[in-house]
């Protein structure tokens, strides 16, 4: 582990950075071909209710209209449920959500395409929408699919009643977080291109192409094999792009074969923001015993999930939620219910965290309630019962190592000077000041639950001229994951950062290696080039050792050199130009699968992941009394990833994570009436620019995992996790009132100040 690298723990420049600046990179929306036409949905105006008749012909009357295609135009399944197979790809005959696709208008332009699908007229049978989780339980009839419920995960350790019964005081609070919004610059958007042998080739903005690929191939009803998925680069994603993709690429697959042309559809912001998937909000319970001393004893916690119309990633947030409820902490006893319901909303699904960060809202405002209630300070409390190295989790998983928790907790307590803020605080007239803590862990990967498909290759191709083509089968959707990778491998196989050439991920290059998600890239794609290294560095010694006349044991590359005993002899180049001509294998797959976890779903006990990221957020923040508005000055972020790849890359996934988290808690409120979103514009959905966000110093802890490439684990998710929860705590700290609910608005918290109940 001591050993210095060239590359991997450097803070490298951006291989695609100035693609982005100049302009030069191409998305999909930079894309045209020959002889392209355009698709455009039309979709559901009601939020429930049953189709009863379609009038496409103001849209055939359109200039330029070619035809639609709803749901009788499938000739595979129409179906595009990624975990649960409830939500067909076109509504058929029931609507569940304004934005709900029912069919798509083919035009010459794309102009045409959208002028014409507003047009297209449809009559509904209406029935009474759901919006709410609470309308969604209390439903005894005319449910959104067989029942109102779209999953559910528990966990149940121990004996919560016996733990109640030992505790010295029992607290009970009730927590509420919003939905969010994933507002990527970049919209939806692909390009399918009809082949000669039945397939297709889909080229698009997408997280998980081979979850494309089994769509496409589905609602074609052709093989997976003649389906090519292409990502574009991604002009941000943040979990939007893991789903909604494939209903996208399938809709325009279906237009491309039914005209035998490429066809192209890029969603505009508005449909963007109605049509896809949001963060889950959650309406959180929590009864904790404890003792006097701060000993966490038992805990009952429910989780309920708004999941809109479809479960499409729901149970991933219900699983993930259920599994972090408690937090970094030791309990020994524990119940806990996650639960999605339906309703007649857009759906929720991946946004960076996966349920995490409301998981973490609600453990770590329970930490501080806990805290004041016991008249522990916060740190102190969370010092108590921190996961450490030995302890086992709430699932009764033992932590062995790389458990960085408490470090985390320590670093953000002593460089944020938090004794002595915590207990002086600086309030002049105008401004109350506050500073809070929040503490969080992430299982890496897709854990039990997804354990199935946890596996990820990379293709390392050496060229006659040794440069060196690597295809992976993640994403890079802004996080630096190219640079990283290119790091990795140069490290690897012993050359240049500049031989090697990051392919687009392409299903063709490399076998289906699960979805680009959940902080997996770092972890999955650098074990895979380790392994790849691994299995050509025999190959590449022995083919040296031929060429210079000597033993493959005294052969060492490193530095771009071919080195004999430690004296350099060759290069790259040529040893690259004599395994081509010498018939030497040039590429190799390398492959990397999470290894076997030992969990009980029905319980929810066992080993929930392979490993945790762990991080700690300390927010100080100004309250204006007069205005209620909420500024953050500064976020110290530790983050225990095990081993930083590019810590300048690190730092910059901290301060995005924080900035989104500092959207999400105080000024992103996503607005609907009726089930049609209001705010699907910046001037309504206001995101946090520069000037909302303070300092923010990253303190990287690097407690490396054996399991990890080079011990790292992955960064993402983590980024985002605890920042909300952190500003909670300082402005309930601030203002002396405990606030359970995100978004902390003016108006939410200037009632606060003032004591009204709201
Ligand atoms: Mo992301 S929530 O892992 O797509």
């Amino acid at each position: 582990m001591s050993k210095e690298f060239k590359y991997i723990g450097k803070s490298v420049p951006r291989v695609d950075a100035v693609g982005k600046v100049t302009g030069q990179t191409r998305f999909i929306t930079d894309e045209y071909l020959d002889r392209m036409i355009y698709a455009y949905p039309f979709y559901s105006d009601i939020p429930f209710g049953k189709i009863t008749a379609i009038d496409i012909s103001p849209a055939a009357s359109q200039p330029g209209f070619l035809g639609v295609l709803s749901a009788s135009d499938i000739p595979g399944q129409n179906q595009v449920g990624v975990i649960i197979e409830d939500q067909p790809l076109f509504a058929d005959p029931l609507v569940r959500f304004i934005g709900d696709s029912i069919g798509i208008v083919v035009a010459e332009t794309e102009s045409a395409a959208r002028q014409a699908a507003r047009l297209v007229n449809i009559q509904y049978e209406e029935f009474n929408p759901i919006f709410s989780i609470n309308d969604s339980k209390a439903a005894t009839g005319n449910f959104i699919h067989d029942s109102n419920v779209a999953c559910q995960h528990q966990v149940d350790k121990g004996d919560i009643n016996t733990g109640f019964a030992a505790a010295d005081q029992i607290i009970e609070a009730d927590f509420k977080t919003q939905f969010q919004e994933h507002y990527y610059l970049e919209p939806q958007g692909c390009i399918a291109i009809p082949e000669e042998n039945g397939g297709i080739t889909i080229h698009g903005s997408i997280q998980c192409i081979y979850y494309v690929q089994k769509a496409v191939a589905r609602v074609l009803g052709i093989p997976q094999s003649v389906v090519k998925v292409i990502q574009t680069p991604i002009g941000g994603a943040f979990g939007g792009k893991e789903d909604i993709p494939s209903e996208l690429c399938a809709r325009a697959a279906l237009a491309a074969v039914k005209f035998n042309r490429p066809v192209k559809m890029v969603y505009n912001r508005r449909d963007d923001v109605q049509l896809t998937s949001k963060r889950h909000p959650f309406q959180i319970h929590f009864k904790v015993g404890v003792s006097n001393a701060g000993k966490l004893l038992a805990a009952h916690i429910r989780l309920e999930e708004n999941s809109g119309a479809y479960a499409t990633l729901s149970t991933v947030v219900s699983y993930r939620s259920s599994i972090h409820a408690m937090g970094p902490y030791v309990i020994p006893n524990i119940k806990v219910r996650s639960t999605a319901y339906y309703t007649n909303l857009p759906t929720t699904g991946a946004f960076r965290g996966f349920g995490s960060p409301q998981a973490t809202f609600g453990h770590e405002r329970m930490m501080d309630i806990i805290a004041d209630h016991l008249g522990i300070d916060p740190v102190e409390l969370r010092l108590k019962n921190v996961l450490r190295p030995g302890d086992l989790t709430q699932t009764a998983q033992k932590l062995e190592v790389s458990v960085g928790a408490e470090e985390t907790i320590t670093s953000v307590r002593d460089r944020s000077s938090w004794n002595s803020l915590r207990q002086n605080n600086q309030n002049d007239r105008r401004y109350l000041t506050g500073i809070g803590i929040a503490a969080s862990h992430y299982g890496n990967c897709l854990g039990a639950a997804g354990w199935a498909l946890d596996g990820a290759g990379v293709k390392i191709q050496i060229r006659r001229d040794g440069s060196v083509g690597l295809a992976y089968g993640l994403a890079d959707m802004g996080q630096g994951a190219l640079t990283v990778i290119t790091q990795m491998a140069a490290d690897a196989l012993g050359i240049n950062s500049q031989r090697i050439s990051v392919l687009a991920p392409n299903t063709d290059l490399v076998p289906d290696s699960g979805p680009g998600v959940a902080s997996r890239n770092v972890v999955m794609t650098g074990n895979a080039i380790r392994d790849a290294a691994a299995k050509l560095e025999p190959i590449l010694k022995t083919a040296a050792a031929e060429m210079l006349g000597t033993d493959a044991e005294s052969i060492k590359i490193e530095n771009d050199l071919i080195f004999v005993d430690d004296v350099k002899k060759s290069d790259f180049n040529i040893l690259a130009d004599y395994l081509f001509v010498g018939n030497s294998q040039m590429d190799m797959l390398g492959w990397w699968h999470v290894p076997a976890l030992e969990y009980d779903p029905v319980k929810g006990i066992g080993e929930a992941y392979f490993t945790y990221s762990y991080a700690t957020h300390v927010a100080k923040v100004r309250v204006d009394r007069l205005t209620g508005l909420v500024f953050v000055d500064k976020i110290w972020a530790a983050h225990d990833i095990g081993k930083a790849i590019n810590p300048a890359g690190l730092e910059g996934q901290v301060e995005g994570g924080t900035t989104q988290g500092i959207g999400w808690a105080l000024t992103e409120q996503f607005k609907f009436d009726r089930g049609r979103v209001l705010t699907d514009n910046l001037s309504t959905y206001l995101l946090p620019t520069i000037a909302d966000v303070g300092e923010v110093e990253t303190i990287l802890v690097e407690n490396p995992e054996p399991l990890g490439p080079w011990g790292a684990k992955g960064i993402g998710e983590p980024a985002i996790i605890p920042t909300a929860a952190a500003i909670a705590n300082a402005v309930s700290h601030a203002i002396g009132v405990q606030m359970n609910e995100i978004p902390l608005t003016p108006e939410k918290v200037l009632d606060a100040i003032e004591g009204r109940t709201h």
